[in-house]
């Protein structure tokens, strides 16, 4: 059992990794600016009498921050909050940097001042390493692409901080370059948000565009997979980047048929043009989060999806 600070535990993956947190006994601080994520989201978590949870409508770029961990002293901080909005990185791109870079420095100093052991960061392993070829995938962590987008280069860059603030002062960290990530309480407006745009509009009988032919590929993790990497990370995988996927690609012609199949929907696709910048493939080699976390993916794409739906359908 640990004191743990969760930022973006509000979102889509902070809040099932809170429910799972408080679930194992853990003591939870939330902080979050909602500009994303949604109170809603934590309606579970505490909604559970006498659940060691409070929430704390944060900016992580503000100097309130420190004084939330001042406050909680948390023993570990699980770092997820992000502009996560390729398109609005590359539209703005200061904002981007100010959440993503100056956010986690903020919260990176908060940290050394308060004695916290261990910072876990979120990054984006679709965006990280560039555009690999296919004869590239999957892409392991030392692949030698760089950011082909500001959200990228955001996520990249502020790495560089956890090795300095290791080296200065000793700062444990891990950070998990996650896939595409799915399942109960995505947005449909996110980064990966396509299960659910197309899993929403199937059962309520809408029309669909597909952009390109369809056949453009990712690596889907489901979400209760990714909160269990997170909490593996809380003891293990000092000082390393390991990748959170399944290794396998899953085209957006497969996914729609899947998808069409668990909700019964009759209509076809409708084909409009590739839009500029979309990676063509993208599948991560997750054996090193095998080695350093004891980790690996445990739920099917079946699976995962049938869970979504469902969701969905409530
Ligand atoms: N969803 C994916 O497929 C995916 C893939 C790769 C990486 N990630 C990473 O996982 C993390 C969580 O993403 P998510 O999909 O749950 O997205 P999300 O938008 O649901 O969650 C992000 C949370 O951060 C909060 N937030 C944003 N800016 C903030 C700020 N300045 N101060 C405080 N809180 C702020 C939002 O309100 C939201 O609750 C992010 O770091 C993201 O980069 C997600």
């Amino acid at each position: 059992m640990a004191r743990v600070l969760v930022t973006g535990g509000a979102g889509f993956i902070g809040s099932n990794l809170t429910d799972r947190l408080l679930a194992e006994g853990h003591e939870v601080a939330v902080v979050d600016d909602l500009s994303t994520g949604r109170l809603a989201n934590l309606d579970d978590a505490r909604s559970r009498p006498d659940a060691p949870l409070t929430f704390h409508e944060i900016d992580i770029t503000s100097p309130d921050v420190v004084a939330v961990v001042a406050d909680t002293r948390p023993e570990v901080i699980l770092h997820l909050a992000a502009q996560i909005d390729v398109r609005r990185s590359v539209a703005d791109p200061i904002h981007d940097a100010m959440v993503n870079v100056v956010g986690t420095v903020n919260l990176l100093e908060a940290a050394r001042r308060h004695g916290v052991g261990k910072v876990v960061m979120t990054t984006s392993g679709g965006c990280i390493y560039g555009e690999p070829g296919p004869a590239d995938l999957p892409i392991a962590e030392d692949y030698p692409g760089h950011p082909h987008s500001q959200y990228g280069a955001s996520k990249r860059g502020v790495e560089e901080y956890f090795y300095a603030y290791s080296a200065l002062y000793g700062l444990r960290w891990t950070s998990l370059a996650l896939a595409n990530v799915y399942g109960p309480r995505q947005d449909p407006g996110g980064e990966a948000g396509v299960v659910s745009i197309f899993g929403g509009r199937m059962l309520q009988g809408l029309p669909l565009t597909v952009y390109g032919d369809g056949e453009q590929s990712r690596d889907f993790v489901f979400v209760t997979d990714v909160v269990d990497a997170v909490v593996a990370a809380i003891d293990r995988g000092d000082g390393v980047r390991c990748n959170i996927g399944t290794g396998e690609t899953t085209s957006v012609n497969q996914l729609f048929a899947s998808l069409a199949e668990l909700t019964g929907y009759e209509r076809e696709a409708q084909y409009a043009p590739e839009r500029p910048g979309e990676l063509r493939q993208i599948a991560l080699d997750t054996r090193l989060a095998g080695a350093e976390l004891g980790w690996k993916p445990r739920t099917s794409l079946r699976e995962g999806l049938a869970r979504t739906v469902d969701w969905l359908r409530d």
